[in-house]
């Protein structure tokens, strides 16, 4: 938790304001209402979520909380992004809600949400009369207009109260500490309904609208001492043009970076013979992100060793693509891509046996997680409900296999050291199997190079 600040959060250097200034800050404005009609996308569709919630803890007072801002260095925050449970809940997904909180009282046979929020601060010279040109971290003038309680109201369909009416009343289950709340909103969120998959789909289009910039943006970033920070801020200007900005911290690995699964330090120079591995994802203003990788030849063509080992990654990628289907085991599609992994590597004599678990020396990590709200979406679900459980329509999750073979390690050959490949999609579960959210990115070595070939001489 934040310390509560003294009102309004001034900063040292700030000067003091006199009698004169406050009063005639205190007049003078015109009314500014919201627009009437305004609603929170998905609004309709939050009520049904939280009876889903409240049928789970009947008599139990519910307490969902945004989250809280946290320092950056001094009087700066970081960059607020509200708690997904509270997103899916209320709708609210805007940096305003720091602070806020969604309470469920036990009502009858369920309950009532009542949403505590920081309303816009009133203009008259009262208690709070300053902050609205004083207040850096909540002023109207410093950081933007927040709706009043009526407003809110109307925005979510919520009953809103004033966020210090919350402090008095009494503790109940906690999502930010109580770990059975915290696994069943992680547990409800697992099936998207038609409109998260449509915003799952945006975010894939964006994403893929991201991955072209970079492409057409190589030959500057080949030629720039840090290559892989240039396509870092190609790809996370268009995330941030098109949404909310990235779901996750943009990976690009060149070369032996590829090797390390989550290198966002990104500081490396390009060089035309090695491999880029991007790993980025455009997250929408309603906060579904995608997360989709290329391995792209910097030079536009593979290389024979490149291709051989992009080859048995993308056959890993389709045996588990080829396993989803509703009513199988969440666990089949990495099975599928082990499998295929491991006979790969048996093959080329790097594995004396494809059986056993000596392939994760090269492959690290899992082959693919759910996706939504959260890149790791779901993860405070419990392991019958995800891992242990069963592929259903409206799951939407990544396959992403890989090979990961690191520079210095002496059981491989050495053509093969310092090749990093992931290929990952975005997929949901459909009656018939699964649809591949985005297949607008090529994903065939030949499919990748003309792609490539096309975009850079366009
Ligand atoms: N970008 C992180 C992951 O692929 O899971
Ligand atoms: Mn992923
Ligand atoms: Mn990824």
């Amino acid at each position: 938790m934040t310390e509560t600040p003294a009102r309004p959060y001034t900063a040292g250097h700030d000067l003091p304001v006199s009698p004169e200034l406050a009063a005639f800050m205190a007049e003078g404005w015109a009314p500014s209402p919201l627009p009437d009609g305004t609603r929170v996308p998905g609004a309709d569709l939050t009520p049904a979520r939280r009876a889903r919630l409240s049928a789970r803890f009947p008599g139990e007072r519910l307490i969902v909380p945004a989250g809280e801002l946290r320092v950056r260095s001094n009087d700066c925050d970081h960059r607020f992004r509200p708690h997904s449970a509270y997103v899916w809940l209320t709708g609210l997904a805007g940096e305003d809600q720091a602070g806020h909180v969604l309470v469920l009282e036990p009502d009858g046979a369920g309950h009532e949400a009542v949403l505590y929020i920081r309303p816009r601060s009133p203009r008259d010279g009262g208690e709070r009369g300053e902050e609205f040109y004083r207040d850096r971290r909540y002023g109207e003038f410093w950081v933007g207009r927040r709706p009043d309680l009526a407003e809110a109201g109307r925005l979510t369909g919520i009953r809103c109260a004033h966020l210090d009416r919350l402090a008095p009343l009494p503790p109940g289950r906690d999502a930010a500490t109580d770990p059975e709340l915290a696994s069943v909103l992680s547990e409800l969120r697992l099936i998207k309904d038609v409109w998260e998959v449509a915003q799952l789909q945006a975010a894939v289009d964006h994403t893929t609208a991201g991955f072209v910039d970079v492409v057409r943006a190589l030959p500057r970033a080949l030629a720039h001492r840090r290559g892989e920070r240039w396509i870092e801020g190609v790809f996370d200007l268009r995330a941030r043009a098109e949404g909310n900005g990235t779901g996750y911290e943009t990976i690009a690995a060149s070369g032996a970076h590829a090797c390390v699964l989550h290198w966002t330090r990104n500081d490396g120079r390009l060089h035309r013979d090695d491999l880029l591995l991007l790993d980025a994802g455009v997250e929408t203003d309603t906060l579904y992100t995608a997360d989709i990788t290329r391995t792209l030849p910097l030079s536009g063509r593979f290389s024979p060793v490149q291709r051989q080992v992009y080859d048995l990654v993308l056959a890993a990628q389709e045996a588990g693509i080829a396993a989803l289907r509703p009513g199988a085991a969440y666990g089949d599609f990495h099975r599928a891509c082990v499998r295929v992994i491991a006979e790969g590597l048996a093959d080329w004599g790097v594995l004396k046996n494809p059986r056993g678990d000596l392939h994760r020396r090269y492959t690290l990590c899992n082959s693919g997680h759910m996706l939504g709200l959260d890149v790791h979406d779901c993860a405070r679900a419990r392991a019958a409900e995800y891992r242990d459980g069963t592929l259903a329509v409206g799951h939407v999750l990544t396959v992403e296999p890989g090979l990961y073979l690191q520079p210095d390690d002496e059981t491989l050959p050495p053509e093969l050291r310092g090749i990093g490949v992931r290929i990952e999609d975005d997929l949901v579960i459909t009656e018939d199997g699964a649809r591949l959210m985005s297949g607008a990115l090529p994903r065939t070595a030949d499919a990748v190079e003309s792609w490539m070939g096309a975009l850079l001489d366009g």
